[in-house]
Parts: C-alpha cells; sequence; structure tokens
C-alpha cells in the first residue's frame, strides 16, 4: 500500500502551497481519501528536482551542522524533552510494526511448510502445488529489498521536528514547530482561538486533548481543577505538542461577533516616516493583555495631550493577528484628524501611552478556497496588508493578487512589502497604479482585473475611500461577479 500524507505534511516536504495542493485535488489532478494524499501521486505531480527545491534537504543538513547557530536551531527543534518524546513515540510505532511483521512472516513461513507436505502427501493433487508456488513467490517478492522512497523517509523525520495538530470540530490543522506553543502556533496558522493574557494567568486558552501528549513549555498562575485534569483539559499557551499528531477540542470564533470588545494601555514602541504625508505608528501592549482581533479589523486608538485633552481617532490595523503584542497602523497627514496632526507634529513620541479600543468591523476573510483579489486605495493597503498577512498563514488560497492604487507619487509607502511577498511566494502578484483621480484609477485596476483574472472564481476585496470601492465594486458586479464574492471597507 502506498504511503499516505496529509495536506499540512505535503505542502511542507515539496515546498508548495497548501491551498495549491488543496486546488488539485479539487481538480481531480490529486486524489484524497480520508484526509490524506498518496506519495505515489505526489511524486508524479512534484518529480524529486522540486523536492530538493523545497530546501528541506538543505535544512536537515544545516541542522546536523554544528556551526549553525543555536537560535535557528531552537526556531526549527523542540525542545530536548519534546524530541525525546516524540521519537519515543516513534520508536514504540517502529517495535509494534517490527513485532508484527515477524508474526506475519512466522505464519507465512508455517504456510510454506504445509503446503510442501501436502504436496508430498497429494502428489497428484494440483491445488496442493498451486498453493506451494503461490506462497513462495509471494514471500520472494515480499523478501525482495525495494529502493526507499526519499519522501516516506521526510515525512517520518519531519514528524519528530514538527508535529500536526488537528482541531475538532472545526477539523482545522495546524503545525507546531520549534519552541513555540499551541497557542502562537495556532494564531500562526491563522486560526481564530480563544484566549487572553497568554502567559498562563487567565485560563481562556483552555483546550482538551483528545488524542496525543502535550508537554508544558512554560509555568501557569492558572489552576486547572482536578475534574479539568482527569478530563485532559490543558493551557494552549503553556504547552507545546509532545505527540508528533496531537487532537484538541476548542471553539474557535466564527466571525466578529465573537471577538469581545478590549481596552488595553499601549506604548508608542517607534513612529516611522514612510512617505511625505504617511507614518507608521507602531504601538506595543503589555506582554500579560494582548490584542485579540480579526484580520482587517479597525480598533479605535485615543491619546491624552497634557493639558489639552483627549484625542480619538479609529484606524484598521495594518498588522497579523499572529503578532497581538505589536500593532501597526498607517497613518495619513489629515487636518479633519487631530490624532495624525499630533503625530506628524512630533507630539507623540516612543514611550508615550496610547489606549486602544476594539476591535470593530466587519471586512475580515470569509472561509473558502478561492483565488484571493485585494485591491486597496492609498491607506486602504492597511486592512488589505492585514488580510494578506492572515490569508498567507492560513495558506489555504490557491493564489493572491494585489492591486494597488495611490494617489500621491509616493503613495507607495509599502512597496517594499510587495515585492518580499512577490518574491518569497510563487501564487502571489501584484500591480501598482497611480493616479491623482481615484476613480479613473479604479477604473484602470477593473482593466488590469478584468485583462488577468475574470475567467477565475475570485473572492474580491476592496479598501478605499468611498469613490473608490464604489466604482471598482461596480465595475465588477458588471462584469458578472456575484455580489457574495465582493468584500468592501470604505475608510
Ligand atoms: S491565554 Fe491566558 S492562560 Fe492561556
Amino acid at each position: 500500500m502506498t504511503h499516505q500524507l496529509t495536506v499540512w505534511r505535503a505542502a511542507q516536504l515539496l515546498g508548495v502551497a497548501r491551498g495549491v495542493l488543496q486546488q488539485q485535488v479539487r481538480e481531480g489532478a490529486l486524489a484524497l481519501n480520508d484526509g490524506l494524499l498518496g506519495v505515489d501521486a505526489l511524486l508524479k505531480l512534484y518529480p524529486q528536482a522540486q523536492l530538493e527545491e523545497s530546501g528541506l534537504l538543505e535544512r536537515v543538513a544545516q541542522i546536523r551542522d554544528e556551526a549553525f547557530g543555536k537560535r535557528v536551531r531552537e526556531r526549527m527543534l523542540p525542545s530536548q524533552e519534546v524530541l525525546a518524546q516524540r521519537l519515543f513515540a516513534q520508536t514504540q510505532e517502529l517495535a509494534d510494526v517490527r513485532r508484527h511483521l515477524q508474526r506475519y512472516h512466522g505464519l507465512v513461513i508455517a504456510l510454506q511448510k504445509r503446503a510442501r507436505a501436502g504436496v508430498l502427501e497429494h502428489p497428484g493433487d494440483s491445488a496442493w502445488r498451486d498453493m506451494e508456488q503461490q506462497v513462495t513467490q509471494g514471500l520472494a517478492q515480499a523478501l525482495a529489498t525495494e529502493s526507499v522512497d526519499l519522501l516516506e523517509v521526510l515525512d517520518d523525520m519531519l514528524k519528530i521536528r514538527t508535529a500536526q495538530v488537528t482541531v475538532r470540530p472545526s477539523g482545522h490543522q495546524f503545525l507546531v514547530e520549534g519552541h513555540a506553543n499551541l497557542l502562537q502556533s495556532g494564531l500562526h496558522s491563522g486560526l481564530r482561538l480563544n484566549y487572553g493574557c497568554g502567559n498562563g494567568s487567565c485560563g481562556m486558552c483552555k483546550v482538551r486533548v483528545i488524542a496525543g501528549e502535550v508537554a508544558q513549555t512554560q509555568h501557569s498562575d492558572y489552576q486547572l481543577s482536578e475534574t479539568e485534569k482527569a478530563q485532559g483539559y490543558t493551557l494552549m499557551c503553556c504547552n507545546t505538542a509532545a505527540s508528533s499528531e496531537l487532537t484538541l477540542e476548542l471553539l474557535e470564533a466564527s466571525g466578529p461577533e465573537d471577538i469581545p470588545e478590549q481596552q488595553i494601555v499601549t506604548h508608542v514602541r517607534a513612529v516611522t516616516t514612510l512617505a511625505a504625508n504617511t507614518r507608521m505608528l507602531h504601538l506595543q501592549t503589555p506582554r500579560t493583555h494582548r490584542l485579540r482581533f480579526l484580520a482587517g479589523q479597525s480598533v479605535r486608538l485615543g491619546w491624552t495631550m497634557p493639558g489639552q485633552g483627549d484625542v480619538h481617532t479609529t484606524y484598521p490595523v495594518a498588522s497579523c493577528p499572529c503578532d497581538d503584542r505589536n500593532l501597526l497602523f498607517y497613518i495619513a497627514r489629515d487636518p479633519a484628524d487631530a490624532l495624525a496632526l499630533h503625530l506628524f507634529a512630533d507630539d507623540i513620541k516612543p514611550g508615550e501611552a496610547i489606549t486602544v479600543l476594539g476591535p470593530t468591523g466587519e471586512f475580515v476573510l470569509a472561509d473558502g478556497h478561492r483565488p484571493l483579489v485585494f485591491a486597496a486605495c492609498d491607506n486602504g493597503f492597511a486592512p488589505i496588508k492585514s488580510l494578506i498577512e492572515h490569508a498567507l498563514s492560513l495558506d489555504a488560497a490557491p493564489s493572491l493578487s494585489l492591486f494597488w492604487l495611490a494617489t500621491q507619487s509616493d503613495g507607495h509607502f509599502a512597496n517594499n512589502q510587495c515585492r518580499a511577498w512577490s518574491e518569497a511566494l510563487d501564487q502571489f502578484e501584484y500591480e501598482l497604479v497611480t493616479h491623482a483621480d481615484t476613480v479613473v484609477g479604479a477604473q484602470q485596476i477593473a482593466q488590469a482585473m478584468r485583462a488577468d483574472l475574470f475567467e477565475l472564481d475570485c473572492d474580491f476585496y476592496l479598501a478605499g475611500p468611498p469613490e473608490f470601492v464604489v466604482t471598482l465594486r461596480d465595475e465588477l458586479r458588471s462584469a458578472g461577479v456575484a455580489q457574495a464574492q465582493i468584500f468592501a471597507e470604505i475608510l
């Protein structure tokens, strides 16, 4: 029987996006049996050359190299205790398989002896002769040495380095790498997990272990009851996967309505000038109070000017929910925005306290496996960037396309970020458009989309000023895109 892999592991081993493999399953190029892909079919689609290109072999060689930095080893490998537990489980599995094989071998040898005796006892009976021949030939075939499949070997090695977690009842899956705990790993994979402090004191990340083992990674002040312990409950933020497969029972947020409003006093980490009229505000939350939000959502920022009272403005978060301590905002110079005026006047400096209230907004990624198309105008890039980072974490879309209209010549203030995505990811492409007239720019983007994308069944995410969003939405609708596939945020 061919060796089988989960889609997650196959994507890792082959160095392709999970969304690409899922697309091939939907198109019939790959068959999925009980959520598993056959190695033979994978190797037909992705011959050996691509396996080497995935870089896994080089990374394995690097791990063996003593000179390789400790930090990188920590990022890639779990602790010695966790490695020992996973190795022990794998050795046990190997011993079980070997024991079974020995028993089957003994059984076949006994059958062969019996058949030979039958041939001697009944020389004229062809049934005994056929049976003896069949058993002898079958045994010879089974004992013949076959070349070892490299993909199978790498999969076994990957199981020690990286654990796979399956979530019930949603069926979502994520990988646990290096020293990361279950909460960090789940968030980095784009899951909408329930949690609070992130450091073992609130108990909100409590989950039930259905199958597999966990290992504690840090002390927790929150005490699970004896009943909870007996039922298998554990804290995601204080544990990692000790076995290579783990099944957890937990509830995930289904949408913005499941995310509670939070108020957090953060501190300014940095203010960076990105363009003449755009600055990036980097806020950091306390270690024990992080912001739980969904990609694409906004928060209200409040700052107190000594002697002059409070200023408040709502901005979309430009960073990924997986980095819940570091919140980024793109702030445009705007005479009607008091907080922006103080930021551009250099009144808001690193170390200042800024209150974050939220999150709000419904502009979040919908479930699904369609190609994703993002269109932003000016600072509409902020929620779009958060959505793109979230989509990359989920790794479920077969392709991502970005169209970004700037109404000023230096308006593509995150051009480097777009280039980095494009260079690192085969499935990402982008187009930058500059036009002072928002409506004309939106029409140009619609034309570019028609040329590239309209034969595809895509989900479209639009963010920017009203005239940009409305123009582009009308163009998409008149081109036949269903209303349910267009998601818009007017800023
Ligand atoms: S998030 Fe608070 S205990 Fe885990």
